[in-house]
């Protein structure tokens, strides 16, 4: 075993660098007896000779399957203490029609942020009922046709948006139930959360202010007010930050109740999933439990029923289902010495250590997530399995960025060679959502896989897709 100098200190040196993680790989995601990484029963080399790569590969039954358990979870554990939950899938982590139609089968409701999500949703037969609308800068026109739909909730997040939702449920002849996004001031991130008076962020009205801003929509009889709505953040692992959240809502929302109605309480998504080995994710059953537990301790204290509660959670729902196929096609074994790398023949050397950048056939366009965040991921062979000694690896993109990395550290094989499929789990949330088309490269498409049945469910798009938006050949000056 030669543990890499340059590896992460999270990152363990691997007992077996072909295994995949059942925390991070999807439920259907196995190696066949050759060894070939298999997803639900379609193996890897198949998926990547019919429909390219790179390919999002989603395992539709992981999807489904997690859509039904948290909605299961999240029933049983409000009915436990005397409500219940409404779940919405945020739609901003990936959002199909079959997507949207399996988290209707599922029984969530959606949650969308824009025309374009709600076009979907509707295309997908989303009653307007179950659907809910978010975002800081609504257009009148996104609302006015949220409005029209017959939308279960629209989440108002500044002042000016209440005559703006009023307006349009009135022209509608609606009353259009509402929430309203508060800045608690709580801001969390994998197993730490910050605590302030008030965040600096574009997101939500300030706490002090939600009473009066309350009054406001009250005073409007087409809007119909449903309580307070908060989202802390993403890829949370610890609950305290939901607990925080909730306790100063909690105090407002009892003020609140005392001048009218409140049904319900929305304490947003943000729950994480495992990217690595290393990441320890709640089951959803216990994050269910401690919700409940934490908003009955909570109205206990104020003496006030338990609201219905609302979540939107998108990543722990499709994140785990997908993983990204790519062709590898460059290696090279840099010697980092000092912070400054050389290109060099091979092998360990006294000088420094090597870290093998493998190039694959996509990158940024396709997962942004590394570049813009920092995300980790980890990755596998996907066409066999092998003995080799594991080697350092970063996953680098085709982009023309030097930041275009998609794994940052991980440990494969040492004989990863050019034509070697590799496979990065957990890839379903925000990478098909955010890809881009930089340096033209057509967006993947995603393949849903079933019982040993491969089908696309977005098409992938080809240069003439790309051209066919360029009006150059058209407008030419004369
Ligand atoms: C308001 C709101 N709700 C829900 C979500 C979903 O978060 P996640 O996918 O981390 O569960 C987001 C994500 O940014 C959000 O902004």
């Amino acid at each position: 075993m030669s543990v890499n100098s340059l590896a992460p200190s999270w990152l363990p040196f691997p007992d077996d660098a072909n295994d995949l993680a059942s925390t991070v790989w999807s439920t259907n995601a196995t190696r066949s007896a050759t060894g070939e990484l298999t997803i639900a029963g379609v193996p890897a080399s198949e998926i990547a000779s019919t429909f390219g790569t790179p390919v999002y590969v989603l395992d539709e039954d992981d999807a489904r399957g997690r859509a039904t358990a948290i909605r299961e979870s999240f029933d049983a554990a409000l009915a436990s203490v005397g409500s219940s939950a409404k779940v919405y899938y945020a739609g901003k982590a990936f959002l199909s029609i079959q997507v949207a139609k399996w988290m209707l089968d599922a029984g969530l409701n959606i949650d969308v942020c824009s025309g374009g999500e709600l076009a979907v949703a509707l295309a997908a037969g989303a009653p307007g009922a179950r659907l809910g609308l978010h975002g800081n800068n609504k257009s009148q026109a996104e609302i006015d046709r949220a409005v029209s739909i017959g939308i279960g909730a629209i989440v108002i997040d500044s002042i000016i948006e209440i005559e703006r939702v009023a307006d349009a449920a009135s022209r509608f002849d609606r009353v259009q139930p509402v929430r309203l996004r508060i800045n608690s001031g709580v801001h969390a991130h994998t197993h730490e959360f910050l605590a302030t008076a008030r965040e600096d962020q574009k997101f939500g009205i300030p706490l002090s202010e939600a009473a009066d801003v309350v009054r406001r929509i009250r005073s409007h009889a087409s809007l119909e007010f449903l309580g307070l709505h908060s989202h802390i953040g993403s890829q949370i692992f610890e609950s305290e930050g939901f607990a925080e959240a909730a306790r100063r809502l909690f105090a407002v929302h009892a003020e609140l109740l005392a001048e009218g109605p409140v049904p319900e309480l929305n304490l947003g998504g943000g729950f994480g999933i495992a990217y690595t080995s290393v990441d320890d994710a709640l089951p959803v059953d216990e994050i269910a439990t401690r919700f409940a537990e934490i908003v009955s301790t909570g109205a206990a204290a104020l003496g006030i029923p338990v609201p219905i509660i609302a979540i939107e959670p998108g990543r722990a729902i499709i994140g785990p289902s997908t993983t990204t196929l790519y062709t590898v096609g460059t290696i090279k074994d840099v010697l980092v010495t000092d912070g400054a790398g050389t290109t060099s023949g091979a092998g360990e050397s006294e000088a420094g250590a090597i870290r093998k950048y493998v190039s694959i056939d996509g990158g940024m366009s396709d997962n942004v997530r590394p570049s813009l965040y920092g995300a980790d991921y980890s990755v596998r062979i996907a066409n066999r399995t092998s003995t080799a000694e594991p080697a350092l690896v970063r996953i680098a993109g085709k982009h023309c960025e030097s930041g275009d990395i998609v794994v940052h550290a991980d440990y494969l094989p040492g004989d990863i060679t050019p034509g070697d499929l590799v496979g990065i789990p957990a890839t379903g949330a925000y990478c098909w959502s955010m890809a881009s088309n930089y340096n033209y490269l057509g967006r993947p498409p995603v393949v849903a896989v079933r019982n040993g049945e491969a089908r696309v469910i977005v098409r992938g798009e080809t240069e003439a897709d790309l051209l066919r938006r360029d009006t150059g050949l058209e407008t030419e000056t004369p």
